[in-house]
């Protein structure tokens, strides 16, 4: 039996990974903790730990993992910024689960644009207090409107698609155009100019750093709906508090916050939030906050789930896998993977 340490278990983890370490004899104890240098010792005993966003995997923790004999670190997610991928090669084996469902990811921005224009969170609240004015819901047409789409990678095209079957016009920008979709590809500055809605679906990179800043914001159209279920460093929330106020922007949904890694996944209930642009923000009636739940369906947690036990059993089996963080370039982003064989 494999024994893996798991730190930050949520209750929405817990089934779907008891599921999968059954079939595949692997044993899970679940830290409700998040692992770091105070709690690195709990490793101790294990074959391997399973970690999600906000655990801080740094070099400190990693050294005291290998000198527990930790053999692998499993990422449960995607990013891996909170993993020092350098200091553990050469001791420690990391994994990562790359995609666990475009489908949730996209059909989570457009519940979010549905509920904004509709003015369906406004309408819940008011119905269960009994009031049934319908003052301020007025919303519009998506059918005829033009949507902007920034990454046309797997979640963006399923957005577009959505879009499309709405009867909307969909603009498109990539900074890699895939010459097989029909999009409208058009420049980043035609599509803040002429979209009613944008949504954000590239990753972040030195490049898309604030790529939503006062500068793009002043090309957009007044009123324009902005949509980030990517990352929130690919918006500069300051600026946007200043556009809402100025009525530049009319709305923005928000499923990522650049400063979210302590305030997100948490109930905060109770405490006094020290980010002042975030509580602005959440104190707007145009903006519409989800703390980073696009993922979240039982698809995507089951593909999770099944990719992260499958990535443990290649650990065994001794295979390459393109899942593993490699540190043999400097840039792991661009590995080209051509060895057939682990990272070390
Ligand atoms: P993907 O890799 O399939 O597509 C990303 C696309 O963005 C690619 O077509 C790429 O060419 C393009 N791109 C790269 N740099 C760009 C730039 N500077 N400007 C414009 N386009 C650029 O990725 P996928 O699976 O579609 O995911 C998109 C993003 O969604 C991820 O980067 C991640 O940040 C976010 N995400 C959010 C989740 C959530 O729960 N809110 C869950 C999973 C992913």
């Amino acid at each position: 039996m494999i024994k893996v340490a798991f730190y930050d278990a949520k209750p929405y983890d817990i089934p779907s990974f008891e599921k999968y370490g059954k079939e595949r004899n692997i044993e899970f104890k679940f830290y409700e903790s998040k692992l770091n240098e105070d709690t690195v010792s709990l490793a101790k005993g294990y074959d391997g730990v399973c970690v999600f966003v906000n655990d801080n995997v740094n070099e400190k923790v990693i050294k005291e993992l290998y000198s527990l004999g930790i053999k692998f670190v499993v990422l449960r997610c995607a990013g891996f910024n909170n993993v020092d991928v350098k200091a553990a090669f050469g001791k420690i084996h990391v994994y990562r689960v790359p995609a666990y469902s475009p489908y949730a990811v996209a059909e989570h921005a457009v519940s979010m644009l549905l509920t904004m224009n509709r003015r369906i969170h406004k309408a819940y609240i008011r119905t269960r207090e009994y009031n049934f004015s319908l003052s301020g819901l007025t919303g519009v047409d998506l059918h005829g409107k033009t949507v902007g789409v920034i990454g046309t990678g797997k979640i963006g095209q399923i957005f577009a698609n959505i879009c499309k079957g709405f009867g909307m016009r969909v603009l498109a920008y990539d900074k890699f155009p895939n010459p097989k979709l029909d999009y409208e590809y058009v420049s980043l500055d035609e599509l803040f100019a002429n979209s009613d809605f944008i949504s954000l679906h590239c990753p972040l990179t030195d490049e898309s750093f604030h790529m939503i800043n006062d500068e793009s914001m002043s090309k957009m159209k007044k009123g324009v709906g902005i949509i980030n279920t990517s990352r929130g460093g690919l918006i500069d929330a300051s600026a946007l508090l200043n556009q809402i106020k100025s009525r530049k922007v009319g709305f923005a949904c928000l499923d990522v916050y650049e400063e979210e890694s302590n305030i997100f996944f948490q109930d905060k209930s109770g405490h006094i939030l020290d980010d002042d642009v975030f509580r602005n923000l959440l104190s707007m009636p145009n903006v519409l906050v989800t703390s980073h739940q696009a993922f979240l369906t039982e698809e995507a947690l089951n593909n999770i789930a099944d990719t992260t036990t499958q990535n443990i059993l290649n650990y065994y089996a001794q295979e390459s896998n393109e899942n593993e963080l490699c540190y043999h370039c400097s840039n792991i982003e661009n590995c080209k993977r051509q060895r057939k064989q682990k990272c070390f």
